[in-house]
């Protein structure tokens, strides 16, 4: 067994679901409507009409799944919250869901118990529906409600919770829910995925001083998915098309959590192209720049950018595909992409503590007979992965840890089940859990610390 890509000690390894994707019970025990809910209920969003109204059934196989996570010897589990099942109407004012409260208080009781720790997402998307019927995200009031939430799960979970995430991909949030229409709430308005994504930012902000003042150790950060991109030729406009895209994902966000205010060259791009900016004051950006503690990088693929005033308005681009390797998701396969946007994160914005918050892939994994998953190219695409990843802490980026999406398959958002990423098949008319080949040997991965292992 070759140990050159042996892991730092104490390199966190860890899995990732989130609740709207594995939870099911969409009505029970007194959870509210999400925005989810919402979405999926009206046809004509998701593959096929699925929904999430069963998922995984995870909300009733509670000891089932924290037996496999401690199965698969994760050290670290990042699960999401559903801010409905806890606060139905979204406000502490229209009444605590206890039973909600207490699944999570048993969810973190039982992986303690299993030794694993919890890494706990504030908000993976499911925005109670009542908060939304009054605008949702781009209602400043939101942050405030959020602030109350947040509290809230502080005070039931805090103590043995030591890593919180505010918010998974503001990115996906702000502009796949407002812009693109593809995600809940499914509006299609630019400058309305603007202003959420200053409010988004603005909450992440509150949710640190919270947390740091009632639980200074803890740490808090934001999953960004923060994709690298690159000119698809080297001429200005490329160059500049690469860059801008850089800025809508990233620096758009890193900028002012890192205390530079929102990017100049953005905001002067979307105000010439008619987009209609949030007001931003100056204690806005300082409650947001409030010292997150580690960024949570998702990494699933990087893109070549060709600029075209034609296409992709306000952002006057065209995506083009980085390689001619593609998932079930049609996303192209590109693990150098990671290590070139860690590097290019830490060259950026200062050696930051940096922890891969998701990485996976949806292939077409199909059983056997006698239910075996044999999914050698899921196993390829996380060692390559985590080869970019080694390279990249050898080269000096601060990289605490590395959570694979996904602990098992789940509701995937518009492409309902028919996407797989999980290390677990699951089958959905019988609720059993399959391990695929890939669960085995990414135990092995984080039993050696070491990405090289082989199976025999
Ligand atoms: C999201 C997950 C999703 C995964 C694959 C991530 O960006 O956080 O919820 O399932 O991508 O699409």
């Amino acid at each position: 067994m070759a140990n050159e890509r042996r892991f730092p000690p104490g390199f966190l390894w860890g899995t990732a679901t989130a609740s709207y994707q594995i939870e099911g019970a969409w009505n029970e025990d007194g959870k509210g409507e999400s925005i989810w809910d919402r979405f999926t209920h009206n046809p004509g969003h998701v593959y096929r009409t699925h929904t999430g109204d069963v998922a995984c059934d995870h909300y009733h196989r509670l000891d089932e799944d924290v037996a496999l996570i401690k199965e698969l010897g994760a050290q670290v589990y990042s699960f999401s919250i559903s801010w409905p099942r806890v606060l139905p109407n979204g406000t502490r004012a229209g009444g605590v869901n206890t039973k909600g409260v207490d699944f999570y208080k048993r969810l973190v009781a039982k992986l303690v118990e299993a030794g694993v720790t919890p890494m706990a997402t504030l908000y993976h998307w499911d925005l109670p529906q009542a908060l939304q019927d009054r605008g949702g995200w781009a209602n400043r009031e939101t942050v405030d409600h959020f602030a109350d939430y947040v509290e809230l799960m502080y005070e039931a979970i805090g103590d043995r919770v030591p890593f919180w995430v505010s918010h998974t991909e503001p990115w996906v949030v702000a502009w796949a829910g407002n812009w693109f229409g593809r995600h809940g709430p499914g509006l299609r308005d630019f400058s309305t995925a603007v202003l959420v994504s200053h409010h988004l930012l603005l909450s992440h902000g509150r949710a640190i001083d919270l947390l740091h003042r009632s639980y200074p150790k803890s740490q808090m950060g934001i999953k960004l998915n923060t994709q690298m991109t690159y000119p698809a030729s080297d001429s200005e406009e490329d160059r500049a098309a690469a860059h801008r895209d850089y800025g809508w994902y990233t620096r758009w966000f890193m900028d002012p959590l890192c205390g530079r205010g929102y990017p100049k060259d953005m905001l002067d791009w979307y105000a010439a192209h008619g987009v209609v900016l949030p007001r931003v004051t100056e204690e806005d950006l300082t409650v947001i720049a409030n010292g997150t503690d580690f960024l949570g990088h998702s990494y699933y693929m990087s893109h070549k950018l060709r600029h075209d005033p034609n296409q992709g308005w306000p952002l006057d681009f065209e995506t083009l595909p980085m390689s001619e390797y593609f998932t079930e998701k049609g996303w192209s396969i590109w693990p150098q992409g990671l290590y070139d946007n860690l590097i290019r994160i830490t060259a950026d914005y200062g050696r930051i503590p940096i922890i891969i918050t998701e990485n996976g892939v949806a292939f077409k994994d199909i059983p056997t007979e006698s239910g075996e998953v044999h999914d050698p190219l899921r196993i390829e695409f996380i060692r390559q992965h985590l080869a970019a990843a080694h390279r990249a802490i050898a080269d000096g980026v601060d990289l605490r840890g590395y959570i694979h999406w996904s602990l098992m398959d789940n509701f995937e958002w518009q492409d309902g089940y028919s996407m797989r990423f999980g290390l677990t098949y699951i089958d959905y008319a019988t609720q059993r859990r399959f391990r695929k080949d890939s669960f085995a040997w990414y135990r092995a991965v984080v039993t050696a610390n070491d990405a090289d292992v082989r199976m025999q």
